[in-house]
């Protein structure tokens, strides 16, 4: 099969490295892709939204399947687009159209869909600029601390979690009145805290039937210890020690397989990947938030745990055969370790030279932001750059491979967590 890749991340990076392993693959192309998925296959200079050129481009090289890689495409309607064309109809698409995307691309819908499928979720209310009064009323009735979500896609960062009732007030005012995200924050959900651990689930599913990929856990704070401002994530491992047999068995019956119903009975289809952000609160699974695609960095280590073959999977989901597939997982314990420009997640410098690259031996190097410039030059080019992904037999014993291949990778101000799975460990003593 001849497949395009839509993304440029280091979830693409670890998407196509494993693309690349199938038998059935056969040429391979990121649109638009970075410096690490240039070495896998072929980047094309497309942006992920720009739907005609991307359509050009399958019609161009008789493309059999795309996979989009983020969430924007999808919530704007790439696939939609493709099912509108004569041309485009009979080509395969992993992820979902436009109102299953909405799974992710409006958390008022999840949460009333979760509602409606009584899938365990945080307590919610909607509110908008019509009822922001409202609002702050029961904002003055609400247990601290509090937690408002912009109801539209803000890049990762449209929660914030007040500690008190009089700074909710403000940051809700903020989000309705003053458009902090947008028109992503027009409606405002004003949500209960749960405390707990978080750990991220991933299903493929032809709309049907569905198949579980390995689960995985990130770091999203900057600092040491899960201190300091969110990021796109520091780093990820697989698999998850509390996530055993009786967990995932409650995961399935109580949030995957009614999900899946759900959208089955709701006539809503969805070809593609169901990221499940969860939180176990005791013993018991709660859904933080769903997403429309894999995670990243969580990818960096779930695709290296997969034995099976990618395009096998994805040609099943598909082609609604998902039923009859097993997938196979690697036994070993995964860590990636994202390295980030120095200033990351505010202001940071991009365009400085990558070194040591080849040097790294034990371990997967996954490109994130980086570019090749004119004269062959390898430089970073956003916040997160490289991540590096190491087995072990267990997590330390992965991190410690992980941090080897990080430290041999050098730029200006580069930085990485040295922490990344250690909260685990310690849980599992
Ligand atoms: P989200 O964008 O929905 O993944 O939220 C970002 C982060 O906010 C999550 O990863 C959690 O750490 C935190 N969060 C979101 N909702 C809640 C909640 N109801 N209770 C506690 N933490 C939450
Ligand atoms: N790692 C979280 C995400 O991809 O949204």
């Amino acid at each position: 099969m001849n497949i395009l890749l839509v993304g440029s991340g280091g979830r693409e990076h670890a998407i196509a490295w494993k693309l690349k392993q199938s038998k059935k693959c056969q040429q391979l192309f990121i649109a638009p892709g970075n410096a690490g998925t240039a070495t896998v296959g072929i980047n094309k200079n497309i942006a992920v939204t720009d739907f005609e050129n991307l359509g050009n481009l399958c019609i161009q090289e008789k493309i059999d399947l795309v996979l989009v890689g983020p969430e924007v495409p999808l919530v704007e309607g790439i696939r939609d687009y493709f099912e509108a064309s004569e041309a485009l109809r009979s080509i395969k698409l992993i992820g979902p159209g436009k109102l299953g995307a909405q799974l992710e691309g409006s958390k008022d819908f999840s949460k009333n869909f979760m509602n409606r499928h009584g899938i365990p979720t945080a307590a919610a209310r909607t509110f908008t600029s019509a009822n922001l009064q409202e609002g702050l009323d029961y904002l003055d009735q609400h247990s601290e601390p509090i937690v408002l979500k912009a109801d539209g896609l803000a890049a990762g960062k449209g929660v914030i979690i007040s500690p008190t009732r009089a700074e909710a007030k403000e940051v809700l005012r903020d989000m309705i009145e003053q458009k902090r995200f947008g028109d992503a924050s027009a409606s405002v959900l004003v949500e209960q805290f749960l405390e707990g651990i978080e750990l991220s689930v991933f299903a493929l599913t032809d709309g049907k039937n569905y198949v579980l990929l390995p689960e995985a856990k990130d770091y999203k704070r900057i600092g040491e210890g899960d201190t300091g401002p969110n990021t796109g994530g520091m780093g990820a491992v697989s698999p998850v020690p509390f996530a055993d047999a009786s967990f995932m068995k409650k995961v399935e019956e109580r949030i995957i397989q009614p999900t899946i119903q759900g959208l089955h009975q709701e006539g809503i289809p969805y070809v593609g990947f169901i990221f499940f952000g969860l939180i176990k609160v005791g013993n018991d699974p709660w859904v933080i938030e769903y997403n429309a695609r894999m995670g990243d960095p969580e990818t960096e280590v779930v695709m290296p745990r997969i034995a099976s073959d990618l395009v096998e999977l994805l040609d099943a989901a598909a082609t609604g055969n998902l039923g009859s597939i097993q997938v196979e997982f690697l036994p070993e314990a995964a860590t990636t370790v994202m390295l980030v420009a120095g200033g990351y997640p505010d202001e940071y410098e991009k365009g400085n030279p990558i070194h040591g690259l080849e040097e790294v031996k034990d371990a997967l190097v996954f490109h994130a932001g980086t570019k090749t410039t004119a004269s062959g030059e390898i430089v970073s080019n956003g916040g997160r750059v490289i991540t590096v992904t190491a087995f072990g037999k267990d997590i330390v014993e992965a991190l410690e491979k992980s941090k080897k291949g990080a430290a041999q990778i050098q730029w200006k101000d580069r930085y990485y967590r040295s922490d990344i799975g250690l909260d685990l460990v310690k849980l599992l003593h």
